[in-house]
């Protein structure tokens, strides 16, 4: 059930913001393409992977996508259902009309006609296949979930989800949960269970930088200004007051990295409060070190200090992996193992014979609409 080879300038290979905003850009600038996307909507992540409480961390402008600002009528911090509205508006007024249901399964450079040729798998049946000269990954750094072995796992008795399939704490009242891992979303998920008055439990393994949203956003101002390392150092000092001392909770700073320092390095995000610090602090949530075992037929949960604990649920809030290399071949020059650029930023974006990569230098929305219109303007230019 194969269909004919559609030949096009650009293919874009997902739909998600970052995707949105290179078509968007080619849009403005009259460049043809054609964008696929494995899910059945645009915007995947926030439309069935994220938890309902979610709000964009950053204020609303550096958010925005390219050539289209948020309504002046939206919050600062742009809840999820309206960013959801904002996409859905942003994909119409650039008439933006994704292949729906194509995973893309391969796409390779063909040396001898100089176009990227990419094969997708159709939903329901059937493959697809497509050329162009230019080639943008827009797969996202959140594209597959990861969950990290552990050791009688799928001997546990009670649920295991990962935090992409979390909605809220509704179903989940007076159930012991564990939430694993403490990055933004595992922080939140464990305010929303004990909320919704679950027995929450989050396992925090190693030291992290918990900041309070109007800290960051102002520190993020200041970077324009300061070095970033005076930036850190004042944002660790503002935060050390609001929050004082964690270590009695099992919560430590890192000690020499910065929370910004972090990110740029490692990609480790700092943590934005919501809330979630002072229900650590009365109690009503509970640290737990790393997880090591899941023991006694599948219902104790044994951590590293040898401590164990009886849960009716886990939530892996363990974050992402890539899987780039399963499909593009020819991309070792731009992008690593991970999925990841491998040339520093700012030149990050751009690899070899015609292929870029958009919203993977641990920017957020704000690094992806930069990548979208400096992608539009090379490729602009070179034809
Ligand atoms: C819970 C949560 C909250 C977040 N909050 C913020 C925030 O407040 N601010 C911020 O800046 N960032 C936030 N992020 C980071 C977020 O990942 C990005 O900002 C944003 O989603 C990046 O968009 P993207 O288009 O690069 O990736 P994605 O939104 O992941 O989109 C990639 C798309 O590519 C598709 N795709 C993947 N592989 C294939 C394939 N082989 N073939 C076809 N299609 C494929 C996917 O289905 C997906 O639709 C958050 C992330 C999470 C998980
Ligand atoms: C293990 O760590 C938890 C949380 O920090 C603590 O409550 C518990 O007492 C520790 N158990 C042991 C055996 O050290």
């Amino acid at each position: 059930m194969s269909t004919g080879v559609e030949q096009t300038v650009a293919i874009i290979v997902g739909a998600g913001p970052s995707g949105l905003a290179t078509a968007a850009c080619f849009h403005q600038l009259s460049i043809p393409y054609i964008i696929l996307e494995r899910e059945d909507c645009i915007a995947s992540l926030f439309y069935k992977k994220s938890y309902n409480r979610l709000h964009l961390h950053l204020t609303k402008n550096l958010c925005q996508l390219p050539h289209l600002p948020f309504p002046s009528s939206y919050p600062t911090y742009v809840p999820r259902p309206d960013f959801l509205k904002y996409l859905d508006d942003y994909a119409t007024h650039f008439n933006i009309i994704p292949r729906f249901c194509n995973l893309v399964k391969c796409a390779k450079y063909d040396e001898d006609v100089k176009r990227w040729k990419v094969e997708t798998e159709v939903e329901g049946g059937g493959v697809g296949w497509y050329e162009g000269r230019f080639m943008v990954v827009a797969t996202g750094e959140t594209s597959d979930v990861f969950i990290p072995e552990v050791d009688g796992l799928s001997e546990f008795k009670g649920e295991v989800i990962h935090s992409t399939q979390y909605k809220s704490g509704k179903g989940y009242e007076n159930k012991n949960v564990l939430v694993v891992g403490s990055g933004n979303s595992g922080m939140e998920i464990a305010l929303d269970l004990s909320e919704y008055g679950a027995k929450t439990s989050i396992v925090v393994r190693s030291p992290i930088h918990i900041v309070s949203r109007w800290s960051v956003n102002l520190g993020l101002m200041l970077l324009k200004i300061i070095p970033l390392h005076l930036v850190d150092s004042f944002l660790v000092l503002v935060n050390k007051v609001i929050y004082g001392d964690l270590t009695s909770y099992g919560i430590q700073r890192p000690p020499k990295e910065g929370p910004f320092a972090g990110k740029v390095r490692n990609g480790k995000y700092p943590i934005i409060d919501m809330g979630t610090t002072e229900k650590i602090k009365s109690g009503e949530i509970q640290v737990l070190p790393a997880l090591k075992s899941i023991q006694a037929g599948g219902y104790e949960v044994v951590f590293e200090n040898g401590s164990c604990h009886q849960f009716d649920v886990i939530i892996f809030a363990t974050g992402f992996k890539r899987s780039t290399h399963m499909w593009l071949q020819g991309g070792d020059c731009l992008l690593n193992e991970d999925g990841l650029p491998k040339p520093m930023y700012p030149n990050h974006w751009k690899g070899e014979n015609g292929l870029y990569c958009v919203g993977l230098a641990r920017r957020g929305l704000y690094g992806a609409a930069m990548d979208a219109e400096n992608i539009a303007q090379h490729i602009f230019k070179l034809i």
